[in-house]
């Protein structure tokens, strides 16, 4: 019992398309988004302890209580009156404050994770109102699918086949960007584009990236190029590679491109190294 370690990845998310569909009551705005899962994960070790939960991170600016993995393990072991604690080490390397997702994904895999440290037994839909309490991007990663349509803060899903692979280049240019001021800067579209979803599911299955790139979209991306403009140039050095399927993720700072080839994608990424952190990923199967 006292070696027992629990080893799980936490991955970030892109949005392959992101619409506002309106406004809601709790501050909140209702979205039509595309999650596309990628292999660019943190790392969550867990490990007994008698009681209390100690928190450690590879970047010791995270290790603090207000770390969402602190707030979500608090909150299970408050929910589920589990008497003893944990042992909980974050390797991050999911940038912050990027559109990834990140924190979100952390928090989810902590309660996953302590969930089978504990031995609890609580199903996804038992851990699913305890990961929308902690944020509106915790629970898609929840949910074991790569693919998703999220719904509502984002959080009502609904997974999607996912027949096609593909690579990304991601590109974390120094700008941090705060979701909730991109929310709060964003016009509410008059007309809304949730219909290019089936369009762009389609595109992405015949391997038609041209296409696809018509029909990516995210609302947010004019708030934050606008606020930021080097976003806008990666977005050009991008086309400039001949790479069309481009689009910044969540409310930013990332701007991604879409490639079939691992080759072209670690080709590009090259070419973009002077614009900030490049990663180039794979997408989850
Ligand atoms: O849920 P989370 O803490 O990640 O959201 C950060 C902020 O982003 C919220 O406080 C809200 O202002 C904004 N937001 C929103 N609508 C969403 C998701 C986030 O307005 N669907």
């Amino acid at each position: 019992m006292k070696d027992r370690k629990i080893i799980l990845p936490a991955p970030a998310k892109v949005n392959l398309f992101l619409e506002i569909t309106g406004k809601r009551d709790d501050g909140y705005h209702n979205l039509y988004t595309l999650f596309l899962k990628i292999a660019l994960t943190d790392m969550l070790t867990f490990s007994p302890r008698r009681s209390g939960i100690v928190f450690s991170c590879s970047d010791p600016a995270l290790a603090t209580a207000e770390n969402l993995v602190c707030r979500a393990a608090a909150l299970l072991q408050k929910t589920s009156g589990f008497s003893g604690g944990a042992r909980i080490h974050l390797r991050k390397r999911i940038p912050c404050a990027a559109g990834l997702g990140g924190g979100s994904s952390d928090a989810a895999a902590t309660l996953l994770g302590l969930n089978r440290l504990w031995g609890l037994g609580w199903d996804a839909s038992r851990l699913l109102p305890l990961a929308r309490k902690l944020g509106a991007d915790v629970p898609v990663f929840i949910r074991p699918e790569p693919l998703l349509i999220g719904r509502g803060r984002g959080d009502i899903l609904r997974p999607v086949p996912k027949p096609w692979q593909c690579w990304l280049v991601l590109v974390k240019p120094a700008a941090a960007v705060s979701t909730g001021e991109i929310f709060r800067s964003v016009a509410l579209p008059l007309t809304k584009k949730t219909n290019n979803v089936k369009l762009l599911l389609y595109a992405l299955a015949q391997g038609d990236y041209r296409r696809a790139a018509l029909y990516m979209y995210n609302r947010l991306e004019t708030v934050t190029l606008n606020k930021y403009s080097e976003l806008a140039q990666i977005k050009k050095a991008f086309f400039a590679l001949g790479v069309p399927a481009v689009l910044m993720s969540g409310s930013g700072s990332v701007i991604f491109g879409l490639v079939p080839q691992r080759e072209e994608a670690l080709r590009v990424g090259k070419q973009l190294q002077g614009f900030g952190d490049v990663m180039v990923v794979a997408a989850n199967r």
